[in-house]
């Protein structure tokens, strides 16, 4: 059984039918403040902190075998606003599930990592070996959590992967599940809210940056590529018992001012785009250097921007429906 924090989240929930529909069995772990009851179709669920004591109820209750780590705050913005909440969630309960799993003896643990724990990269792309140096209390929380693992780890009878997402997007092709935050603050969805007429316009949070057209430039990954990697990364631990560390990203850049124009393409919709300030926090360029995974996993990324694109629409659309 894998047990799976933050699985009615966005990341979490995909992976989770993606493991069901692989033949594993789950039991996802959330409470809720985040994610959706509704996004947990599959497998067995426990509404529980991961940062409670009640998490070792979950322990006793299931035959644990491994846990994959979604639960977390993730918003860049939040983040500076709020520092210690990032450092309390993402970092101090974590060691709390830490300490639990090795009551328990379990031994496998994957970490849903990001791109912001390399603040703003030495050279582009991002390869693994570059220092972390992130820029935001977010990036910083991950990184701290990264190190935290590594200790772990040197003790022994205990490995582990962390995943360091680039952008996720897009959705379920079946449309079952699909990106729902609440606030909105990541750029797809804001802009396919504009398509959609839900918001007037769309800001772009600067247009003075060291790229080609001035805007951001990040590298967008569908979110079912991401949870393929965390199968391969889960046969990986049981296999070769080996802790690593993996970028996740299409290797492809994209402009803010680009993904605006596709959304434009793939929706048919035309909406008002307006220039911003800076947001803080904000590197210029992320992009993934993913060949390490691709070697050690035989992971490849099956998505290109516009099937990223068109799924996110497709989602859009339905939950607009629904109201
Ligand atoms: N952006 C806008 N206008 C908006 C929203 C976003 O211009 O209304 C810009 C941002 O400034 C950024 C780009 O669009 O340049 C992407 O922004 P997102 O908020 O969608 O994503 P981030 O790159 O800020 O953050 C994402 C994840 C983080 C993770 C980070 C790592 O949400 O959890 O990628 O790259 F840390």
């Amino acid at each position: 059984m894998i047990l799976i924090t933050g699985g009615a989240g966005y990341i979490g929930s995909h992976t989770n039918k993606a493991l069901n529909n692989a033949g594993y069995e789950t039991v996802v772990v959330d409470n809720l403040s985040k994610g959706y009851e509704s996004f947990v179709k599959w497998g067995n669920f426990e509404n529980c902190d991961f940062g409670s004591q009640d998490l070792r109820k979950v322990f006793e209750k299931y035959d644990i075998d491994g846990v994959i780590h979604f639960a977390a705050f993730s918003s860049v913005a939040e983040s500076v606003e709020m520092p210690q909440m990032y450092f309390k969630n993402n970092y101090r309960n974590t060691l709390n599930l830490l300490k639990i799993m090795r009551e328990f003896n379990v031994d496998k643990f994957i970490l849903s990592s990001t791109a912001a724990v390399y603040g703003n990269p030495e050279k582009i792309p991002i390869t693994e070996d570059q220092d972390l140096k992130p820029i935001n209390p977010y990036g910083h929380s991950k990184f701290i959590t990264e190190k935290a693992l590594e200790r772990e780890a040197e003790k022994g009878d205990f490995s582990y992967v962390s995943l360091r997402y680039f952008n996720a997007a897009g959705a379920d092709f079946d449309c079952e599940i699909g990106e729902l935050h609440d606030p909105e603050t990541h750029l797809i969805p804001l802009v396919l809210d504009a398509a959609i007429g839900k918001r007037d316009s769309i800001s772009i949070f600067g247009d003075d940056y060291d790229t080609p057209d001035g805007t951001c430039i990040r590298d967008y990954i569908h979110v079912n590529d991401l949870a393929d990697a965390h199968i391969k990364a889960y046969e990986y631990l049981c296999e070769e018992k080996e802790s690593n560390v993996f970028n996740l990203g299409n290797g492809e850049g994209y402009s803010v001012l680009e993904i605006i124009d596709e959304c434009k393409k793939v929706t048919g919709n035309d909406f008002e785009v307006k220039i911003d300030e800076r947001r803080e926090g904000d590197p210029a360029i992320l992009i993934a250097d993913s060949t390490k995974i691709k070697d050690k996993l035989g992971w490849t990324p099956k998505y290109n921007l516009e099937q990223i694109i068109e799924s996110a629409w497709k989602w859009h659309e339905k939950m607009n429906l629904i109201g």
